[in-house]
């Protein structure tokens, strides 16, 4: 063990001191210079709870949560102690024939626990690779093949969950794509008005959308849930980010009783951010459309579903969600944090708007006279949408150690996802930090004009310690 521990740590140190070389020659470098140029180029040296900490020591209160991904804090002691036994157990991993115990535990657990007849459960290894699944199964069932969709949804990168996305930016160069439809979010009459045509396999949808960071209305999944079965299209609900407890519900369609999935596609905080993990939910019939004769047992599978570790990991995120009541603290910490940003938006007029629910919240920034004339120039436009939201960020992260995000799509939210152990004295910290961060650069230019700077110098520090 302690060997291997060395081990572990000489790589680390090789990996570290390479990095500049092996982005640039083998990674993604358009990527690394976004990095690099925001700032967010540090090396992170551990993580615990809801806090990340940088080689230096200094203490980040983490928003973003690896997207969402790590609902039961950074470094949870007993998920690290379940993973080192069943390494340690010699339990033995992706045996393929056989009737894998963990993993049908694991689909027990996650049935009993979701609304209606949600009885079969697919795993896989990413929400993309979920929904890839949940489509095809669709598409078996019903033996139609366009799919329908939200504007601004997202629902993965791969080809298939790819022609459900509503940004054109990420669809663009890789068609064709399979026939799809976007609808306005929210929006029934919309709805029904699509699902008359009766062309779609599958209607896809995010209860609280990810990107937009908007709600659906009380009462809308349970009406597409019966205007779905009505003309004979499959609901999809995509909690891959909205599940385990963030929005203040295991699920957040429990927030509204009524709807019946037919199918509900899960990852991300399931596997309590160590290993990754994807789940499709399916109804029983749906099921055997594809998966009802033994000759079909495997028409859609995976060498790395189910393995030893990310079954384990799962399993123990549910206890310890229940553990910790993990739900209801995300309910209650998320009210906290949510009358915190109103008070904010109440103090300043560049916030448009708080939206989201539990610990999912976004802040809609309304750009000042000057950035409006700035967004409507050519390429000058095109600089400000891509530094108006990065400001925002940049203040937040180098001025009071908080990480959040804006979105590809929406650079004018300010999304926060924290873990859903953090404690009322952090979320203070946030709220704080936001205060400090609108009275500095809400209005004006301030914000693209910060953001261009402080890339500036990100930049030329980077090129001063370049060189040889
Ligand atoms: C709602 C939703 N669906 C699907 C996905 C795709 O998941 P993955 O990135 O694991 O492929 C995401 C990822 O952010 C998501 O937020």
């Amino acid at each position: 063990m302690a060997e291997s521990r060395q081990d572990f740590a000489r790589l680390l140190n090789e990996a570290r001191g390479g990095i500049d070389a092996n982005y640039r020659d083998h990674g993604n470098p358009s990527f690394g210079q976004m990095i690099k140029l925001t700032g967010f180029d540090r090396t992170w040296a551990r993580g615990e709870g809801a806090f990340l900490f940088d080689e230096t020591g200094r203490r980040y209160v983490d928003c973003i949560a690896g997207y969402a991904v790590h609902c039961i804090g950074r470094s949870h002691p007993d998920m690290i102690a379940a993973l080192h036994d069943a390494l340690e157990s010699g339990t033995p991993n992706w045996v393929q024939f056989e009737r894998n115990p963990l993993a049908a535990l694991l689909a027990r657990r996650l049935s009993e626990r979701t609304p209606g007849e949600l009885d079969r459960v697919f795993f896989s290894n990413s929400g993309t690779e979920a929904i890839e699944c949940a489509i095809k199964l669709a598409r078996r069932a019903t033996g139609r093949v366009a799919l329908l969709h939200c504007d601004s949804a997202f629902h993965g990168l791969t080809l298939g969950a790819l022609a459900a996305n509503g940004n054109q930016k990420l669809r663009e160069g890789f068609g064709p794509l399979g026939e799809s439809e976007s609808i306005p979010f929210d929006d029934l009459v919309a709805l029904e008005r699509a699902l008359a045509s009766r062309r779609f396999s599958a209607f896809l949808v995010e209860p609280l959308q990810g990107k937009s960071c908007r709600v659906a209305s009380d009462g809308y999944l349970a009406e597409a849930s019966r205007l779905c079965n009505k003309f004979g299209t499959l609901l999809i609900v995509d909690e891959v980010q909205t599940g385990i407890g963030r929005t203040g519900r295991f699920l957040a369609l429990e927030h509204e009783p009524r709807c019946r999935p037919d199918m509900v596609v899960l990852s991300k905080a399931l596997a309590g951010g160590f290993v990754p993990i994807g789940v499709t939910l399916v109804r029983r019939d749906t099921w055997a459309a594809t998966f009802g004769r033994m000759s079909h047992a495997l028409v859609h599978a995976s060498t790395f579903q189910s393995g030893v570790l990310a079954m384990t990991a799962g399993l123990m995120t549910l206890e310890i969600h229940d553990r910790e009541r993990l739900s209801e603290q995300a309910m209650r910490r998320g009210a906290l944090m949510r009358n915190g940003l109103q008070e904010c938006a109440a103090r300043h007029s560049s916030i448009a708007e708080v939206r989201g629910r539990g610990l999912m919240l976004g802040v809609a920034l309304r750009k000042s006279e000057a950035e409006q004339v700035l967004s409507e120039i050519p390429w000058l436009g095109a600089l400000e949408k891509l530094t108006f939201g990065q400001g925002f960020v940049m203040e937040m992260l180098h001025t009071h150690s908080v990480l959040c995000q804006v979105t590809e799509s929406h650079s004018n939210i300010l999304k926060f996802t924290p873990p859903l152990v953090i404690e009322d004295r952090e979320i203070a910290q946030v709220i704080e930090a936001l205060d400090a961060t609108l009275t500095k650069l809400g209005g004006g230019l301030s914000a693209s004009a910060h953001a261009m700077l402080q890339a500036a110098r990100h930049w030329s520090n980077a090129r001063l310690s370049n060189r040889p």
